[in-house]
């Protein structure tokens, strides 16, 4: 473990002094580059460095630093109109944040405030997943169902968990296709378990991202589980901090499926990283129900910050211009073949999973019985440290094996070329071969 000068975040890896970043390469001292594979914390979804954002905020800055969010700007009124157009339909009320935890928040307390307002206040437990990472506050962590809990079980909110849609290591021991779909069935039992009238709502991710790595769900998935919730009055909550604005290869992963959640949450993309900001998106018809019952919705400080808005606003209007959705799709499909073909030989290699540019990668000791590796090797950190020794960033993801499990998230920028996913996957490709010996 190394720690940075005088912070609390200490880092399992080198704690890298990065200098500048351009598209998808970090830039350190001595002429150190490093490929960022993931994009950050998959966040840098237009790549890094672009001068006309820099140009944009310094200009925004200038006309108009902070408001109380109970006012608007141009700006802010372009990005709601914006993000209008590029939501699923119906979901056309927002509410800015300063990040996907807070935004998770929000989407809880909509939840749990809608239901109060229309007489039904016992409805205020919010079924989530095991498996899943929702954010880091506590509320986003009593949803979440990842290791990053462990100091906070005793405090946490005791609300019901499900088993995910997982095939690779089938919580039923099922095949698909041929299998029940038992995961989606596994949300109708929870409801019936729990009472139908105790229940406010259902979260998830819709592509499991850093607690599972990079795992879709088969697709019969969510609209059923959409159905179950539509059936018992119960709101879907799709959180899309990681999966929205392109990453899997549509605009939003629910596009995959047409599924319309009640809210959809996003962060990360929204700014592609170039200012902190998350978002809810909730279906209107909600947001008027409450209105009319006097709801008081409280904002954050920093809710629709102006010059965050105006990034977020540029941000998709790059990603309109230089068609990146179409792009991610385009360039995952030639990283997801490329993955398969140059790893899935590969002795440590359990599992290559994705959509998009959004692909994990699951390790395992024993490729028959799937076994994982012991937590304590830590072997997704291992895998991460030796790619960055030969200038390769990728993101450690927990594999859902329990106990243990590692993977690495594989979740480049938009804007990366033919030859830079070549560059990630024979690098990759050397790294496991670094490392594979060490594990013996
Ligand atoms: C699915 C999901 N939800 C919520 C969060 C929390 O977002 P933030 O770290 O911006 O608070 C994350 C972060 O990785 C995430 O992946």
């Amino acid at each position: 473990m190394a720690e940075l000068p005088l912070t609390f975040i200490r880092s399992p890896y080198e704690p890298l002094l990065i200098d500048h970043a351009e598209g998808a390469w970090l830039y350190g001292p001595g002429g150190r580059k490093i490929l960022d594979a993931a994009a950050g914390a998959v966040v840098v979804n237009i790549g890094q460095g672009r001068e006309e954002i820099a140009r944009l905020i310094a200009e925004e800055v200038r006309r108009v630093n902070y408001i109380v969010p109970l006012w608007s700007t141009p700006e802010r009124q372009r990005l709601v109109e914006r993000l209008a157009r590029w939501t699923p339909p119906g979901l056309k009320r927002f509410f800015f944040t300063s990040g996907g935890s807070e935004a998770v928040e929000a989407a809880l307390k909509f939840a749990i405030m809608y239901h109060k307002l229309n007489g039904r206040p016992q409805r205020r437990k919010i079924i989530a997943r095991e498996a899943s990472y929702h954010g880091n506050t506590i509320a986003a962590l009593s949803v979440g169902g990842s290791l990053r809990r462990a100091d906070y079980e005793h405090v946490l909110l005791d609300w019901p968990k499900i088993k995910p849609s997982y095939c690779y290591r089938c919580p039923w021991g099922k095949t698909y296709p041929g299998c029940d779909i038992d995961c989606a069935s596994a949300l109708e039992e929870a409801i019936g378990r729990e009472g139908e009238d105790s229940i406010a709502a259902f979260i998830a991710e819709p592509m499991m991202g850093s607690a599972g790595g990079a795992v879709p769900p088969v697709k019969e998935y969510w609209p059923r589980l959409s159905e179950i919730c539509n059936r018992h009055g119960v709101l879907l909550i799709a959180d899309e901090v990681m999966t929205s604005f392109g990453r899997t290869g549509r605009r939003f992963a629910v596009d995959h499926w047409d599924v319309r959640p009640d809210i959809l949450v996003g962060g990360k993309g929204l700014t592609g990283g170039y200012l902190p900001m998350g978002m809810i998106a909730v279906q209107e018809r909600l947001v008027e129900e409450c209105e009319a019952k006097g709801a008081d919705f409280m904002f954050y400080t920093y809710s629709s910050h102006p010059t965050a808005c105006a990034v977020a606003d540029r941000v998709l209007e790059i990603m309109e211009r230089e068609h990146l959705v179409e792009r991610s799709a385009e360039m995952g499909a030639r990283l997801g073949a490329e993955l398969k073909e140059e790893l899935s030989g590969h002795p440590m290699v359990g599992d290559i999973r994705g959509a998009g540019l959004f692909w994990g990668v699951e390790m395992v000791r024993d490729r028959a019985s799937r076994e994982p590796y012991p937590p304590a090797m830590k072997v997704a950190s291992k895998v991460v440290a030796a790619g960055l020794k030969r200038g390769l960033f990728v993101y450690p993801a927990t594999g859902m094996a329990r106990p243990g499990g590692d993977a690495v998230m594989v979740t480049p920028p938009f804007v990366i070329s033919k030859d830079e996913i070549e560059y990630i996957v024979r690098t990759l490709r050397a790294t496991l071969d670094d490392v594979h010996p060490s594990l013996q």
